[in-house]
């Protein structure tokens, strides 16, 4: 009997501990192998974790150094390879397009020679332009590379709205949609809480100061720079964000989440990934849904459009 789950993270910092801790809380892997540039950090990170896996509430994950050539019987490879915005910098993932996209280059290069059949969980910002450089610079299976892309947003608009009316998060449902990061919108005309239109939710929990639109999308954008200019960076959502299209694709799952993906004719857009909703199982994405949104909303796809695609022209991407 094979129950083998090998999971490949690129990226041993902040985010891809974080990625690798979560699989191990969440037992989504047998083995788990760290790679990084910078290789002590990795191999730091990966013996940390393993002694983790000796507590009685663990399970026995084999965590260790890795190296390109562990991709070669990997089922996933999670990205998070690249730096992130740092505290106090300008609030504009897009402004790494550049340095990223080579970082991609070199990593994904490095990942086809050994595979072509593992799902790939893209993290790494500006989100959208690292998808579609792995997408479209390489011959790998589309349906094996998700963008994270707006699933993190889509927790922070749940917990926006669940502090707001004290519920349960995960009461909020709808969609954020477009870009990973500052032109991230929300689909309003996706969104509810248990059934309640989202729009009756000052009527139906008396609040007086009552829903802007507006003011949760803001929020729900500025809010990734307050956590990074406070704690140095985020980690613990995206983690979190990651496990869920994991956990999807081992179970087979056939969740529909937002996520991140090249468009191809959708919304009459292409040569750029954007988040919309779209079907995720043991395949990896198997369809992608152009879900009815408003004119408000479709404008808004297009500036979250407009928005990646010139990052990639600033880039020098086709
Ligand atoms: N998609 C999301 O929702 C989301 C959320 C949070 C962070 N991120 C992104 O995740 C990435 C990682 O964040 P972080 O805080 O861990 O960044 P970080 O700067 O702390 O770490 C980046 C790591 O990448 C490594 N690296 C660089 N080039 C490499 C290469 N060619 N091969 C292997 N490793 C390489 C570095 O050595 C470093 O350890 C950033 O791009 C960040 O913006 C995305």
């Amino acid at each position: 009997m094979n129950n083998r789950r090998k999971i490949v993270v690129i990226g041993a910092s902040n985010v891809g501990s974080a990625v690798a801790n979560k699989i191990a809380d969440f037992q989504l892997a047998t083995e788990v192998a760290l790679i990084d540039l910078n290789e002590d950090k990795a191999w730091g990170e990966a013996k940390d974790s393993s002694h983790a896996t000796s507590c009685v509430y663990s399970t026995n994950i084999k965590f260790h150094l890795g190296d390109y050539d562990d991709c070669k019987d990997a089922n996933i490879i999670v990205i998070t390879a690249g730096p992130s915005i740092r505290p106090g910098e300008t609030p504009d993932r897009l402004k790494l397009a550049g340095t990223n996209a080579k970082i991609m280059q070199s990593v994904f290069g490095e990942i086809v020679k050994r595979t072509k059949s593992a799902m790939i969980i893209m993290i790494t910002n500006p989100l959208d332009v690292a998808t579609y450089v792995v997408s479209t610079q390489f011959d790998y299976p589309r349906n094996l590379i998700l963008g994270t892309g707006t699933m993190l947003e889509t927790y922070r608009f749940r917990r926006i709205l669940a502090d707001k009316y004290q519920v349960d998060p995960k009461n909020i449902n709808g969609y954020v949609l477009g870009e990973h990061g500052n032109a991230a919108f929300v689909a309003w005309s996706t969104t509810g809480c248990a059934g309640f239109p989202i729009d009756d939710l000052d009527e139906y929990f008396h609040k007086t100061d009552k829903l802007s639109h507006e003011a949760v999308e803001n929020e729900l954008v500025q809010v990734a720079y307050d956590v990074i200019n406070r704690k140095g960076f985020t980690n613990t959502g995206i983690a979190m964000a990651a496990c869920r299209f994991i956990k999807s694709v081992l179970y087979d799952e056939h969740t529909i989440l937002p996520c991140s993906a090249v468009l191809e004719g959708e919304y009459g857009l292409k040569d750029v990934a954007l988040s919309i909703p779209r079907m995720v199982c043991a395949d990896g994405i198997m369809r992608s849904f152009e879900i009815h949104l408003t004119d408000d909303e479709l404008e808004k796809m297009h500036k979250a459009a407009q928005s990646v695609r010139s990052a990639l022209d600033g880039a020098g991407i086709k």
